[in-house]
């Protein structure tokens, strides 16, 4: 007999030296990005000095801030209400700022062996809905032990990530929306004893229960009134599950092309499935973007051609999932499905009020591995989405589209479908030499600058020499590195401030800066572990071609390394904060980032922190919740006007093994494990906390 207690205890917190996360994660979740050479491999630089060039920081602060007030008066001002929805809180009745009722006093970090999901004090939680919970009329109930397919088909997906929580106007209903990335097989599914293989039969059967397991879930959701927890509608008119082999059209100017063209779709405009959907967005007509983000994981991975390298460096032979083994779709070896790695990638749009509707892949937004898209609304009513690329040394991207938002929901359903790609080039203000690897502050007090956003494709075509628009939007990354973008350290969600329209961007971490890249002003920390957030101001209106950026945020835990950095706030009274991924805005215009990869870096569960952008309290970060262990934090959505607070909580105990779980969360522990006992399972939730 084992105490779960003492065999969670027991468990190494092994990283992979280059991933700073857990092994497995790596392997499921990224594939091993972290492990292979880098697939950047452009010579173009990452930092071009400008001496004399750059505006003083004064003088970009004082236009942007010019800026951000005319924004901020727009979106307040008497007609607040509908310029609001109009112009990027995608139409959710959110009120003024300076509302907030959710005062709290900062939790203290979590140590990384806790299995506990930790709210602050006058605060309760409770799942609303977790893996394998019945969605529709016919829906079987949860049972690890007999998963299907079909079952899992008609159940909540795994791996909750971007999250929205969208109320109707009673506030008494709503729907939920949620991306599921990917799959912990290693504890939905018994251990393979050693010596074994699996038969043919049972991965297909795993398999398959993974590609019904991602995708998204939409949900409707009901409660007794505003502030009270909801609870989910088993059967809810919208409810839906979209998965592996949901059918997507694709859109924009790839669409037909030859590049995605396959065996299954000799016209390269209908996909099946979406893989890795990450983080996302709301858009103002009230559809959600999700990003396609670690896509090469799941094929026989064909890297013989630049194009397809550029994408993941090595090929393999085999995937976690298996898929490869018996649908040919996924082994980008086959001559007929050289290509289908290019039907993956995007930007997907979905209609989360209408359960028939067809999702969409935006080719005219690029393909990479897209964390998210984020959409805020310019002053000349075009919709810009900012979105970033997730992997070492890549790049931030944003998408300008060609027809402007109107009243017509019909019509903003296509406004993804055609514009201009941008991507970003980011110039420094100080001489190089102050560029120390260490964060430490170059003379001018500030790690800051200007930037420009290079067009990729201009009226719909590549401005890119020697790219066909197809090549601009199906190799994204290869047009990009021929003009010189700014190579980044991991760029996750790009959020615009709703109030201000400040660009904020979370830079998780970078271990190959200062080795693989050399260092820039916007990237300055060598070996990058603890990662950083840049504040960016459109300096010629969101649409136009030029930016002001500073660092806000140089993450760590101060009491372990020198170099970080909040803002100018005191560092001895912020919470320590490591590796940001998804950003949020609450109504009161504070900034929320939600963390992953915390444990191994510096030795505390992932949480869940608020950070003030003005006054006095700017840079002041503070820990509202603590994920359990082995989970990363994702999906934040801030209903403070209400006093709550949504997260998903992904991958918790993502290193046990079905027998051994290292994590019984949300459903509690079973003290004592008799031999042939199955402790109880984890499950990826979508978590809510109200006030006491
Ligand atoms: Fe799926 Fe970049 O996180
Ligand atoms: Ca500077
Ligand atoms: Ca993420």
């Amino acid at each position: 007999m084992t105490t779960i207690e003492n065999f969670r205890r027991s468990l190494p917190l092994v990283d992979h030296a280059r991933g700073k996360r857990l092994a497995v994660t790596c392997e499921l979740k990224c594939a091993n990005a972290c492990m292979k050479p880098d697939c950047n491999t452009s010579s173009n630089p990452t930092f071009r000095e400008v001496a004399g060039a750059a505006l003083s920081r004064r003088a970009v602060l004082g236009l942007g801030a010019a800026g951000a007030v005319a924004l901020t008066f727009a979106r307040t001002g008497p007609a607040s209400a509908a310029t609001a929805a109009d112009e990027g809180l995608g139409g959710l009745g959110l009120p003024r700022p300076g509302w907030s009722k959710l005062p709290f006093e900062p939790i203290k970090p979590v140590p990384a062996n806790i299995d506990q999901l930790v709210v602050p004090g006058g605060y309760n939680w409770m799942p609303l809905i977790r893996w394998g919970d019945p969605l529709f009329a016919d829906s079987p109930a949860f049972d690890i032990a007999a998963q299907t397919p079909e079952a899992q088909a008609r159940q909540f997906g795994y791996n909750s990530d971007y999250l929205e929580i969208i109320p109707d106007k009673s506030l008494k209903t709503g729907v939920l929306v949620n991306n599921h990335e990917y799959v912990n097989a290693n504890i939905m599914f018994p251990t393979v004893p050693t010596g074994q293989i699996l038969p043919p039969e049972e991965v297909r059967r795993r398999g398959d229960i993974a590609k019904m397991a991602q995708g998204l879930s939409v949900v409707e959701i009901s409660r007794p009134g505003s502030g009270s927890p909801w609870t989910y509608v088993q059967g809810g008119r919208r409810n839906r599950r979209i998965t592996v082999e949901t059918v997507f059209e694709l859109t924009g100017p790839a669409a037909g092309s030859a590049l995605v063209k396959t065996a299954e779709d000799g016209e390269g405009r209908w996909v099946r499935g979406t893989l890795g959907n990450c983080a996302g967005g709301t858009t103002p007509w009230g559809t959600i973007l999700s990003g396609e983000e670690n896509f090469d994981g799941y094929f026989a991975w064909n890297a013989a051609t630049p194009e397809q390298a550029r994408y993941s460096s090595t090929s393999t032979t085999s995937t976690s999932t298996g898929w490869e083994t018996y649908d040919p779709r996924f082994n980008a070896h086959d001559a007929g499905y050289v290509n289908e790695p290019n039907r993956f990638g995007y930007i997907v749009e979905i209609d989360p009020y209408n359960p028939d509707s067809v999702p969409k892949k935006h080719t005219a937004m690029g393909r990479m591995k897209h964390e998210g898209a984020n959409v805020y609304v310019s002053k000349d009513r075009r919709v810009v989405a900012y979105m970033g690329d997730d992997q070492r040394n890549d790049y931030l991207y944003k998408f300008v589209s060609k027809n402007k938002i109107s009243a017509s929901r019909a019509k903003n359903l296509t406004l993804l479908s055609e514009g201009d790609l941008y991507v970003a080039k980011f110039s420094g203000d100080s001489p190089a030499s102050e560029i120390l690897g260490t964060g430490r502050l170059p003379s001018d007090g500030q790690f800051d600058g200007t930037g420009q956003w290079i067009p990729l494709t201009k009226n719909g075509k590549s401005v890119v020499p020697e790219f066909t628009t197809e090549e601009v939007l199906v190799y994204t990354r290869l047009a990009a590195d021929a003009v010189g973008a700014t190579k980044m350290d991991r760029p996750e969600d790009v959020q615009p401030n709703p109030w201000t329209g400040k660009v904020y961007v979370a830079l998780t971490n970078n271990s190959e800066r200062g080795t693989n890249s050399p260092l820039d002003e916007a990237n300055p920390v060598t070996g990058n572990r603890y990662g950083h957030v840049i504040e960016l101001t459109e300096t010629s209106g969101h649409a136009g071609t030029t930016f002001a950026w500073n660092i806000l945020l140089l993450c760590g835990d101060p009491t372990q390394v020198a170099h970080t950095y909040f803002a100018g706030f005191p560092a001895d009274k912020v919470s320590p904060i490591s590796c940001p991924d998804n950003l949020a805005f609450d109504a009161a215009g504070n900034l929320w980032i939600a963390t992953d990869g915390a444990p191994s870096t510096i030795g505390y569960n992932d949480g869940l922190f608020k950070v003030p952008l003005t006054g006095d309290e700017r840079g002041h970060v503070q820990q509202f919740l603590a994920v359990p262990r082995q989970a990363e934090t994702c999906g934040p959505v801030i209903h403070d006007w209400e006093g709550m607070v949504f997260v998903a909580v992904q991958h918790p105990g993502e290193g046990g093994t079905y027998e051994l779980q290292t994590s019984v969360f949300p459903d509690g522990y079973k003290a004592v494990v008799a031999p042939g006992d199955v402790p109880t399972a984890p499950r990826p939730s979508v978590v809510q906390v109200y006030r006491a």
